[in-house]
């Protein structure tokens, strides 16, 4: 059950003339210019095809993003030409490629071989896009799966087939791609199949897949967590019959010039617990462990690049269940290192396991932690769907900005108020689980600032964008989006500088 469930996808690089190329389908790029659509890099394509292209308005075409048509590859040693929208020409920006290539492989699904003829030199760009798109999650599908098979081979047109940069740019693309598909693959499986002790189990079976070097993971259960004084994992945790599990994941490389600490909510369903969640929509808190699941991929490709940061991962691994023996609002904790929380709402059960991995992770003195949680709804109603927020120290808070924005993911910086602090008062605890409803993304980011000390630190709510329940967009499918790897892998890329 621990292994991918998408077929493996290879890119090559080609200076053919596109029109040559045999595959099933050649994927070229259209823009909007002054309001009419534009066929970039129309003058590498066969006359017949110019032709048939030359009012694309009058087909219905405009080069809006998302916009993805097929027509006959008229002259074409391709089956068929695939016209991707860029949106405007003057912000062809490295993500436009990158959606405008997602959602050309992402609709190609069922397309054994893709060629990309985009105008640009950012192979990288090209790459990443059209891997991020080529995925499909059939695990659970009895027929019907040579259909919903992603892109199996996909060649990108460049002047520069050989160019050691480029080569080293699919080969990051690749490394990362596998990162985003391995973290969607966690998030879309089902709890029945994904409870904690599978979860830790499917971490290794990743990082001995990944055949990279340098990885180890620990993993401690019930009984160990309870030896530690892991309170908050416990008390999450006691009301499934699938105990808690606190997985450790490090990447050490010989001389490291950093050391960086990354912990992941791995909530493996979220029913709420006795303060039990209404009945609709329940089912997408499977998705509950997308930090987790995002911490983990994260490691292992930060291994797979050989950067020279250790990394350490930590997975709070745990399930929320009603049950006789589930925690009770009222019940006090004591997360690792003595601090007491009384628990006035079982389904703010996030910040419990958190807390615990934040406690653990700065006991080893990384120089920065990072956390990262589908930890509130609040997060939704401040955000939406497809931007995620960073709270915490001022230059760590910039830090993900910056990586964030490189990468080509959504994260925007929100504060933290000290004012906050007073509504989580308990009347017999140090610190309760909730607040009042208002602001409650940040009052979650106060209550994990109560853990991580004095150590350099950054929050990354994701509850929207790591499950897309709407349609499928870009190179981001339906499910599980994998939201979070590209910025954690950029971050620590930016704290390995090349020497
Ligand atoms: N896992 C949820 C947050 C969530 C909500 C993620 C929607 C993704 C989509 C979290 O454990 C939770 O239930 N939070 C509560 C906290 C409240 C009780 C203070 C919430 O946001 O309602
Ligand atoms: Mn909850
Ligand atoms: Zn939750």
């Amino acid at each position: 059950m621990h292994r991918l469930y998408h077929r493996a996808v290879t890119v090559s690089l080609t200076s053919q003339d596109p029109a040559r190329l045999a595959v099933d389908a050649l994927v070229v790029a259209v823009a909007q210019q002054d309001g009419a659509p534009v066929v970039l890099g129309a003058d590498r394509l066969p006359k017949e095809l110019r032709a048939q292209l030359a009012d694309a308005a009058a087909l219905g075409i405009t080069g809006a993003a998302d916009e993805v048509r097929r027509l006959p590859g008229t002259g074409l040693a391709a089956t068929v030409v695939v016209l991707t929208g860029v949106g405007s020409a003057d912000a062809l920006t490295p993500e436009a490629l990158r959606r405008a290539a997602g959602a050309a492989t992402r609709e190609l699904a069922g397309t054994g071989t893709v060629a990309l003829a985009f105008p640009t030199d950012d192979v990288a760009a090209v790459a990443e896009g059209a891997l991020l798109g080529a995925y499909s999650y059939t695990r659970y599908r009895a027929s019907q799966t040579a259909k919903l098979a992603p892109v199996a081979t996909i060649q990108i047109v460049t002047a520069h087939p050989r160019d050691p940069a480029a080569l080293a740019a699919v080969a990051r693309a690749e490394v990362i791609a596998a990162a985003v598909h391995g973290t969607r693959d966690l998030v879309n499986a089902a709890p029945n199949d994904l409870y904690p002790a599978a979860f830790a189990e499917a971490a290794k079976a990743a990082a001995k897949d990944s055949g990279a070097k340098g990885l180890k993971i620990t993993v401690l259960d019930d009984k160990a967590l309870a030896a530690g004084g892991y309170g908050g994992l416990i008390g999450v945790g006691q009301g499934s019959v699938r105990g808690p599990r606190l997985v450790k994941v490090s990447y050490s490389p010989s001389r490291p010039k950093a050391k960086v600490a990354l912990v992941g909510k791995g909530i493996t369903f979220d029913s709420g617990g006795i303060s039990i969640k209404p009945a609709a929509g329940m089912e997408a808190m499977k998705s509950d462990m997308a930090g987790a699941a995002a911490v983990l991929h994260t490691v292992i490709a930060a291994a797979r690049l050989e950067l020279p940061v250790a990394v350490t991962g930590w997975l709070c691994l745990a399930e929320n269940m009603p049950s006789g023996t589930a925690q009770r609002p009222s019940d006090v904790l004591t997360i690792r290192g003595g601090k007491t929380v009384e628990v006035l709402n079982t389904d703010a059960e996030g910040r419990l396991v958190m807390a615990d991995g934040l406690v653990a992770a700065v006991e080893e003195k990384p120089d920065v932690v990072i956390d990262i949680a589908t930890l509130t709804g609040a997060q939704l109603v401040a955000l939406g769907h497809r931007v995620s927020a960073v709270m915490g120290t001022d230059d760590v808070r910039g830090e993900v900005v910056t990586a964030a924005a490189a990468s080509g993911e959504q994260f925007w910086p929100m504060p933290l108020p000290a004012d906050l602090r007073a509504g989580l008062k308990s009347k017999v605890a140090d610190i309760a689980n909730i607040s009042d409803r208002f602001g409650g993304m940040l009052t979650a980011g106060i209550f994990l600032q109560e853990f991580v000390g004095t150590t350099p630190w950054a929050h990354l709510d994701i509850a929207g964008p790591a499950y897309n329940e709407r349609s499928a967009h870009g190179y981001t499918p339906v499910g599980g989006t994998g939201v979070g790897v590209r910025t954690l892998l950029a971050l620590l890329e930016g704290r390995s500088p090349a020497v």
